[in-house]
């Protein structure tokens, strides 16, 4: 019996929506799923780019993969409206949602400009807890359903080099453990996954390469079988959890003095 089988859950066909599917991590994690035949509704700004990833998917035995084009930070239909209209794309029967979208944002550019900074902190933290809730009612008024955030671990302590992105992490894994709370003891999980470097096109600007450095298709393997599993708190790779926990521990005296 697979791990997913002895959780309870049937991996196979099942219908996951994608907020982000153009993200690499979620591209990877797609593929997983429609190697099993599943229904995929995939979301994001980029038309031509989700339609070539719809096409790729069902080539790869996904069931079906309709697109739904919107800016998920801010959705013209508003939230609710959205929503509704990707999950009636799989009949409104919703097994899956992964938040994956996000932007790394400049960091400078934010501490001199508070709109910029207030875009940065509602890309990757408000809209991605307003997704989370309305997927939440959703899956509770269904009674099951798996709700997958992808936080970082940037959001385990403020650093000067990005803490307003650490900030919008920390504050929607947060958001997501509270989550996770409401519905302990339910057939509805919440997932926070925390990655450390992903070599993705949102970390092209950095230097990469070194153990450190994960690909999205370990990233996406790893959500994958976490979620499976029911688990409720994800480090990706799994040394970040204890690298987090000595940075979380620094005395200030000490971390105050490291240029990270
Ligand atoms: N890469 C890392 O090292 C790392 C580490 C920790 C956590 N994460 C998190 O992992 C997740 C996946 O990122 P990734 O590494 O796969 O990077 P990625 O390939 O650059 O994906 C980020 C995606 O977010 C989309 N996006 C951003 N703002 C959007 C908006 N307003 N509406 C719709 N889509 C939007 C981008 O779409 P466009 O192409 O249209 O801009 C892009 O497809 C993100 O939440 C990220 O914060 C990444």
């Amino acid at each position: 019996m697979s791990e997913a089988q002895s959780a309870g859950q049937n991996t196979a066909g099942q219908n996951v929506v994608i907020l982000g599917a153009t993200s690499a991590v979620a591209e990877r994690y797609a593929r997983l799923h429609a190697a099993r035949g599943a229904r995929l509704v995939l979301a994001g700004r980029d038309a031509r780019r989700l339609e070539a990833i719809a096409a790729d998917l069902k080539a790869r035995g996904a069931a079906s993969a309709q697109v739904a084009v919107l800016d998920l930070a801010t959705p013209e239909a508003g939230f609710d409206a959205a929503w509704t209209a990707m999950a009636a794309q799989v009949g409104h029967r919703v097994d899956i949602v992964l938040v994956a979208y996000g932007i790394l944002g400049d960091q400078k550019a934010a501490e001199a400009d508070t709109a910029e900074m207030t875009r940065q902190l509602t890309t990757n933290m408000a809209s991605a807890c307003a997704w989370l809730t309305v997927a939440a009612n959703h899956m509770e008024r269904q009674g099951r359903g798996t709700l997958i955030a992808i936080a970082s671990v940037a959001g385990d302590r403020g650093r000067q080099s990005n803490y307003v992105y650490g900030a919008a992490k920390g504050g929607l894994a947060l958001f997501a453990q509270g989550m996770a709370h409401r519905f302990a003891g339910t057939n509805v999980k919440v997932l926070t996954v925390k990655p450390g470097f992903i070599d993705t096109p949102m970390t092209d600007g950095l230097a990469k390469g070194g153990p450190l450095w994960a690909t999205p298709e370990k990233v996406a393997a790893d959500i994958d079988k976490a979620a499976a599993k029911g688990a409720t708190t994800l480090y990706t790779p799994w040394f970040w959890m204890g690298i987090m926990m000595i940075i979380r521990n620094l005395p200030g005296v000490v971390f105050n003095r490291m240029k990270i």
